[in-house]
């Protein structure tokens, strides 16, 4: 462990609130952790700045126990991945494997972390380091909001599935890989910088926001007037209201998201007359139902590029500012990363 050095950088939230206004803190102090028996330590090389992420900083998301408990003052970040540079006693996992840590729900945002060697996901040699860093949150949320999709509707009939965010990172690997799997894509985007761009990775219909007055007409006309078979809504407001009265009959809504921060409305003879579905979807609850092989799979996608997590920018730990102001860009061309190791 001669070249570990004993002190690291770590990004850690002091308080809960505006990630621009004082409430991170580098810390270039910490200490390195030693593992333990059957753990390993791994070097970080890239992080992940997610939606969540940001919901974490501002003291709002409930999947992190710290948030919920009102207790600041720990590392932030969800996912990212690394290289194993220690073995505590017992763990088998070599020194020099890439790996993606599985965190129990923060510390990716430092040097250095301690994870149990059965919690690390090894990266095959197909997959870039900025692609395996983002194994986890976007990826299987796709998969997972793709199969109930396809459990729980008549995709067989109708084809037709209805997306807002459809330019977050997220919304364009749901559009590769439902294409994948014979879907057909109405992606619902803010403006239409990047209407090109979806096309080009399979998107089957573009509305702009800004251009639209109607979004459920013209999902209705796309559709040849049966409406979209399901809505997957990262948004809510206006635009998850208008998705949500897009859907065919014994459609399906999935909310998976908070971009706008108001909720949506459903009319109530949606429910009783066209017999839709209305719920939610979380990845943290989904997960732990999967098998381990769910992240072979996700790898096997990234190697053929049959969905294929973008990176718009990476920064250094010390330029986190840079990196949250970019993250609160529109129009982005997928994930803000943190190049931890630069
Ligand atoms: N429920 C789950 O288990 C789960 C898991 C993973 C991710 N998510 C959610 O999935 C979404 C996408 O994640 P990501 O990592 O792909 O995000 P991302 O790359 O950071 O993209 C964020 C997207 O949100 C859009 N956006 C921001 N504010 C908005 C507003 N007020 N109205 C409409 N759109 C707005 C942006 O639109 P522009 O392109 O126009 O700038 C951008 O496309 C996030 O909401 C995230 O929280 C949920």
């Amino acid at each position: 462990m001669s070249s570990i050095p004993s002190k690291q950088k770590a990004l850690e939230i002091a308080s809960f609130g505006d990630p621009l206004k004082g409430c991170l803190r580098l810390n270039t102090d910490a200490p390195v952790p030693q593992p333990g028996k059957d753990q390993v330590l791994v070097k970080m090389r890239y992080s992940c700045l997610n939606p969540a992420d940001v919901f974490t900083v501002m003291g709002v998301y409930p999947g992190v126990p710290a948030v919920v408990e009102n207790k600041p003052g720990f590392v932030g970040g969800m996912e990212g991945m690394g290289v194993v540079v220690a073995q505590g006693e017992g763990a088998s996992l070599k020194v020099g494997t890439r790996v993606v840590p599985l965190l129990p729900n923060a510390g990716a945002w430092q040097q250095y972390v301690v994870v149990d060697a059965a919690r690390c996901v090894p990266v095959p040699d197909g997959v870039e380091d900025k692609a395996a860093a983002q194994l986890v949150v976007n990826p299987l949320t796709v998969i997972g909001m793709l199969d109930e999709v396809e459990r729980h509707t008549a995709v067989k009939d109708n084809p037709w599935i209805v997306q807002t965010a459809a330019n977050s990172t997220l919304g364009r690997m749901l559009i590769q890989a439902a294409k994948g799997r014979g879907l057909r894509t109405i992606n619902v985007v803010r403006s239409a910088a990047t209407r090109d761009e979806l096309k080009k990775l399979g998107a089957d219909e573009v509305i702009v926001l800004a251009e639209e007055k109607d979004v459920p007409k013209r999902v209705h006309h796309i559709t040849g007037g049966k409406g979209a078979i399901a809505a997957l809504d990262a948004v809510g407001g206006e635009v998850g209201t208008a998705v949500v009265a897009s859907l065919a009959p014994k459609g399906l809504f999935l909310g998976y998201g908070l971009q706008s921060g108001q909720p949506t409305q459903v009319n109530n003879s949606d429910l009783f007359v066209k017999e839709i579905t209305v719920r939610g979807f979380w990845v943290a609850k989904w997960i732990a139902h999967q098998q381990a092989s769910v992240f072979q799979d996700v790898f096997k996608m990234m190697e053929q590029k049959h969905m294929y997590p973008q990176v718009e920018k990476e920064y250094t730990l010390d330029q986190y500012q840079e990196a949250f102001r970019a993250q609160f860009k529109p129009d982005r061309r997928g994930k803000i990363l943190f190049h931890v190791d630069a």
